[in-house]
């Protein structure tokens, strides 16, 4: 019998020690299935042996049954909250009250803090006696938390058992209990799919998982933790300095942030609030700040509490990402291309560390998915550099007699039409370059750098020469004059030269600058130059029916079509005309045309795996030269399967149908190089 104790107590010893590894450290030394091995030996022996289960013993983390109700717990030390700043004068502030109740005589320049990041989780309590985690409880008020000991069981990364020795008798850790976001996005995504409740930030999966009745639950859920400081101490002394505590606490099993530094004074706090603001993206959970806390336990005793907070520690917050405002109007922008995208207005509010007042709603579809109306309250989010967005309404404060959003029928700017082809989450005005606001993106386009690239015809000048009618369409930049622009209010004689030079350096382009200048719905800069270099010049292209142009690298039914609309237009053939007449000018190339008659001609191509030193673009602009074609999916009309490293379904797929299968050797003695 005893032989059998001593092997479980050993099997115990080496899981947690695994354990530790595995969710304290993060440095595993066994792979998963050794340590699966040793899991389920335990068990085994466990089940055995009933009667020598323990509840500190790792097979026991979803131990306990679904209770009634979370029972109270009251604090027998006050869980505290934190003072806040914001700004770097409150923070000079704070040190400023520390040095000054320490007596410091130099400003307290050397004073050392343990600068932590600001966990947006949940305070928790963890008791440990003898070294068993006996209790863990929400912070609740402060005085009075739940038990919530049977979810928080569950956490990998707690430990039931402290490791090593050492510890107090009585030891209360406390820490913060979160949600990996990317166990929060893959819980999400899991939920929803389910047609589950979802939640909306890790935060607030990570309370409601804590508060479930059943452990079973929480144990599904991607739950963490950190622990950041102590509570009530019996039996045992702890290191004299705050950052040396935590060290201690990770020796004995529980996970402590990486990110935190020992700093000296506010230049040290403001180096590492910085930091941490850079990383924020990067990091694995959501932070909301950092904290400061005076190091030395001595000089934390000193300064001691005032009301609920402890006058040796702060928190540095971010800038709120999330804000209320209201929506004071909703527009429809129209671009370039005469897409109408609806526009929030909102009451400028400041977010994610800039003003806000103008926020997109994409299109219609989403605008009405968000039911977001004149008047109403709206959550605005604006993450790092991700641009601002409606998160959503808050209904509850919506006024009396709003009305929902609609489409106009009729463009904002230019009376025109709008539509809205099927399928299509867009609509817009068919105003075509009669449109104002299509005119002026238009020119925006033509102009801009990559296109006909005319430096020094801004938005604002073109916006000013749409407003008065003197540009309406490109060919009419080269009529413009440079009296007439040096007499404009703002531009000088030496600024007009400067761009009539730079309009007319714009007339030597190439043919596919040329194209892509000339705003082609789906015809980008890639397209634009594949169609210059299969035909080589602009007549051509011009004669071009939709099937000719399916020839065109990278052309498919939809932009050959949108080729064609563009070109049957009178309008667009006469500004084509006049551009070439005024001097717009490039050189003719050798078509590529030929590669009809190339040794791939009349074959289709299926590209998959890893193929060693070439992109799959790469090998496919190959095969397009030479006069193939590229698909995306294997069928029996494949003429051949390119198939480099890691191929899979697709290589299955091939091998079944009995399609040709190439390595990129076998492709070069096809073409014959
Ligand atoms: S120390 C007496 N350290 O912030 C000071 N708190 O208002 C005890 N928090 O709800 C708190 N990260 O859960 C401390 N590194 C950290 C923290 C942290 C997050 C939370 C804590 C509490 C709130 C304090």
């Amino acid at each position: 019998m005893s032989e059998v104790r001593k092997k479980i107590e050993s099997l115990r010893e080496e899981i947690r020690y695994h354990n530790y590894r595995y969710h304290t450290l993060d440095d595993i030394e066994v792979p998963d299935a050794e340590y699966d091995r040793l899991m389920r030996e335990l068990q085994r022996l466990e089940k055995e042996h009933p009667e020598l289960v323990t509840p500190d013993s790792p097979t026991q983390r979803v131990g306990s049954e679904p209770s009634e109700a979370l029972v109270k717990v009251t604090h027998r030390m006050p869980m505290l909250s934190l003072g806040n700043v914001f700004a770097e004068e409150e923070l000079q502030e704070f040190h400023e009250r520390v040095a000054e109740k320490l007596e410091f005589e130099d400003g307290a320049q050397s004073l050392q803090y343990a600068a932590e990041p600001k966990l947006d989780g949940l305070a928790v309590s963890l008791m440990f006696e003898d070294g068993l985690l006996v209790r863990a409880a929400t912070r609740g008020d402060g005085t009075t938390g739940e038990d919530i000991t049977h979810n928080v069981r569950t956490i990998a990364s707690v430990p039931l058992r402290l490791l090593g020795d050492g510890y107090p008798v009585v030891l209360e850790v406390r820490g913060e209990v979160f949600m990996p976001r990317a166990g929060f996005e893959a819980f999400n995504k899991k939920a929803a799919a389910a047609g589950e409740k979802t939640f909306v930030n890790p935060r607030n999966a990570a309370a409601g998982s804590l508060r479930q009745l059943d452990p079973k639950l929480a144990a599904e859920r991607p739950l963490d933790m950190y622990a950041y400081s102590v509570g009530l101490v019996e039996g045992g002394v702890l290191p004299g300095h705050h950052s040396e505590i935590l060290d201690q606490l990770q020796t004995w099993g529980l996970k402590v942030c990486p990110e935190r530094r020992v700093v000296t004074g506010v230049a040290g706090c403001l180096e590492f609030y910085n930091d941490i603001q850079r990383k924020r993206d990067e990091l694995p959970y959501d932070i909301d700040g950092v904290v400061y806390k005076v190091d030395s336990i001595a000089m934390q005793q000193e300064l001691g509490f005032r009301s609920r907070e402890p006058r040796w520690a702060v928190a540095h917050k971010f800038p709120a990402e999330e804000e209320l405002t209201t929506v004071e109007g909703i527009d429809f922008q129209v671009g370039r291309t005469g897409a109408l995208t609806p526009v929030a207005r909102l009451a400028p509010v400041f977010v994610g560390g800039v003003t806000v007042s103008n926020v997109t709603l994409h299109n219609i579809d989403e605008l009405h998915r968000k039911d977001v109306r004149v008047g109403d309250t709206v959550i605005v989010r604006r993450a790092g550099d991700v641009i601002p967005e409606v998160v959503k309404v808050v209904k509850r404060r919506r006024p009396k007699k709003t009305v929902e959003v609609q489409l106009p029928t009729r463009c904002p700017v230019c009376d025109s039409h709008v539509v809205r082809e099927d399928g299509e989450a867009v609509a817009r005005c068919t105003g075509g370059l009669y449109c104002k606001a299509q005119r002026a993106e238009a020119l925006k386009h033509f102009v801009s750098r990559r296109a006909i690239d005319i430096d020094g015809l801004g938005a604002k000048l073109i916006q000013q020469f749409v407003d008065e009618d003197s540009i309406g369409n490109p060919a009419d930049i080269y009529r413009l004059e440079k009296d007439e622009l040096a007499e404009r209010e703002r531009m000088g004689e030496k600024s007009a030269e400067n761009l009539v030079n730079a309009i007319e350096a714009s007339k030597s382009t190439t043919l596919a600058r040329f194209l892509f200048a000339l705003g082609i719905r789906e015809v980008g800069e890639a397209t634009a130059a594949n169609l210059a270099g299969h035909f080589g010049n602009l007549p051509s292209i011009l004669e071009a029916d939709e099937e000719e142009l399916l020839k065109v690298p990278d052309v498919g039914p939809k932009v050959a079509k949108r080729i064609r609309d563009f070109l049957d237009e009178q309008h667009n053939l006469d500004v084509i005309d006049q551009l070439q007449q005024l001097g717009v000018h490039w050189q003719d190339v050798e078509p590529s045309q030929s590669a009809e008659d190339g040794p791939l001609a009349g074959k289709t191509f299926v590209i998959t795996g890893t193929l060693p030193g070439m992109t799959r673009d790469d090998a496919k602009a190959l095969i397009q030269k030479e006069g193939g074609k590229v698909t995306g999916s294997v069928s029996s009309k494949t003429s051949y399967l390119l198939a480099g490293e890691k191929a899979g379904s697709k290589l299955a797929k091939a091998e079944k149908l009995g399609v040709n299968v190439l390595d990129l050797d076998g492709l070069r003695q096809l073409i014959g190089t």
